[in-house]
């Protein structure tokens, strides 16, 4: 094998330049220098949407797009959706090792009585319209938590930074309940410290007027597995959002708020809803063959299939699907899942998705469980952000402790106008 070294040649000048590689990847910075005359800027990378630039080095998760192998922290998504829990995981992400016992009671302890959210932010929740969408709901409550917690601007306080890594964690299922429970106009239902966290999330968003809430323990078990599975996924579109404004120093709960509304785009975290849309779109079985060709024609997208790093089955739409089986047999079959399933068997068939490697990713799924628990669409995506939190999170540490990050700024490539005097009114066009 020859040097560990990248050979680039302007064949416009015939310079020639060597660059290291490292981790198979190479720094561009080098080709800085290549130029034809003396006073150019010198050349860049340029990679819209980066589909082939790394912007930073992790341990936190791995992906293996083509083999669909999914790893938190080296261990793989299925034996944690089997044997963990989310609390669990959570900490697995942020501190990089499973916790022992008493790490794990500390931990589960400090988030549980962290629950409760200042009741002046109620009054945000409290201020919305009756139908206003619950994540535009999540994304302003999170920022606003900003103004209560000053001394979250103290970012390089390992113990700060850790206070409101508990807060956010623990705080995420207050508010998105009280949205929910806003929405319904319902009252709000306050944290249970005696339930779990996926148990206390279904008492504070189904409790009625019954004194104690009844979690049934197999939703409860699927909540939480949904959480884990939505936990993290490397550098994707919210969690380069939380890097890209963590960056700039701003406080966990602004960087946070701007994740989620990343996360609020279709086709990104609000594609789970728009799976549900689609099904309902679509209608029935036999007319799927119908809406399969407007898809091919470009007209719309197979909402929930496609991925850009899975071209291979996401390993979690396979978890995700057998833990529908186990949702239904408590809360009955789903229509829409028997439409899916066909959906995903023509597709799975079909030469124009399997050319394009469009398989089920986590989205297509998930929607169709969450509504047999009786969530409503709207409130999907806010189910997936409460998952992603102790991801976006130990995103946000991990940029904060590498000394090879600094604040986000990428070039551009200009093609607009050059130079040229203002023009007065009356000599306008
Ligand atoms: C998530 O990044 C992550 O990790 C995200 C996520 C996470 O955990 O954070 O995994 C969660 O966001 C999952 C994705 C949820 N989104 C959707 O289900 C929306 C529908 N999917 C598409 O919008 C799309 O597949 C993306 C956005 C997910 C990926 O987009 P890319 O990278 O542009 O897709 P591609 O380049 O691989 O597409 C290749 C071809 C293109 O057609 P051609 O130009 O080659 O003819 O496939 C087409 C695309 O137009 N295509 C689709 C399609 N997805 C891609 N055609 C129809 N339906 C689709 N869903």
């Amino acid at each position: 094998m020859g040097a560990n070294t990248l050979t680039v040649t302007d064949n416009r000048t015939g310079k020639t330049i060597e660059i290291p590689i490292e981790n198979d990847t190479f720094d561009p910075m080098p080709v800085r220098q290549m130029k034809v005359n003396a006073d150019d800027f010198g050349m860049m990378s340029y990679d819209p949407s980066y589909r082939n630039t790394a912007s930073c080095k992790s341990k936190i998760t791995f992906i293996d797009g083509d083999k669909g192998i999914l790893l938190y922290r080296g261990y793989p998504i299925e034996q944690l959706a089997e044997k963990s829990t989310y609390l669990e995981v959570a900490y697995l992400l942020l501190f990089g090792e499973l916790p022992n016992k008493k790490q794990l009671d500390d931990w589960v302890f400090q988030i549980t009585h962290h629950r409760m959210i200042h009741e002046t932010i109620r009054g945000f929740i409290d201020g919305f319209h009756h139908d206003a969408h619950p994540m535009g709901m999540l994304i302003s409550s999170l920022a606003a938590m900003s103004t209560f917690y000053p001394e979250a601007k103290q970012i390089h306080d390992p113990e700060v930074r850790k206070m409101q890594i508990y807060r956010l964690i623990a705080k995420i299922p207050t508010l998105a309940a009280f949205s929910y429970r806003h929405s319904f106009g319902l009252p709000y239902s306050y944290p249970d410290d005696e339930l779990s966290y996926a148990g206390n999330f279904l008492n504070m968003l189904f409790k009625m007027n019954e004194l104690k809430y009844k979690v049934n323990p197999v939703l409860e078990k699927a909540m939480d597995v949904l959480f884990i599975l939505h936990a993290d996924h490397e550098q994707n579109c919210s969690s380069t959002t939380m890097r890209t404004v963590g960056s700039a120093h701003a406080d966990p709960y602004s960087s946070m708020a701007a994740a989620a509304a990343a996360l609020y785009g279709p086709l990104h975290g609000g594609a789970n809803e728009e799976v549900l849309r689609m099904l309902r779109q679509i209608g029935s079985k036999d007319k799927i063959p119908e809406y399969i060709k407007r898809v091919k024609a470009g007209e719309v997208l197979l909402m929930g299939f496609g991925h850009r790093v899975y071209k291979n089955y996401d390993p979690r739409a396979k978890i995700i699907k057998n833990i529908a089986e186990q949702v239904f047999e408590v809360t009955g079959k789903n229509p829409l899942l028997e439409m899916a399933i066909e959906l995903e068997r023509i597709a799975l068939q079909d030469d124009y998705f399997v050319k394009r490697k469009l398989y089920p990713n986590v989205d297509f799924y998930s929607g169709i469980i969450y509504e047999a628990m009786k969530f409503p669409a709207e409130i999907f995506t806010v189910l997936f952000a409460i998952g992603r939190t102790s991801g976006w999170l130990a995103q946000w540490q991990e940029l904060l402790t590498d000394p090879e990050q600094k604040i986000s700024r990428p070039r551009q490539v200009y093609l607009g106008p050059s130079t040229r005097d203002f023009v007065p009114m009356d000599k306008r066009k």
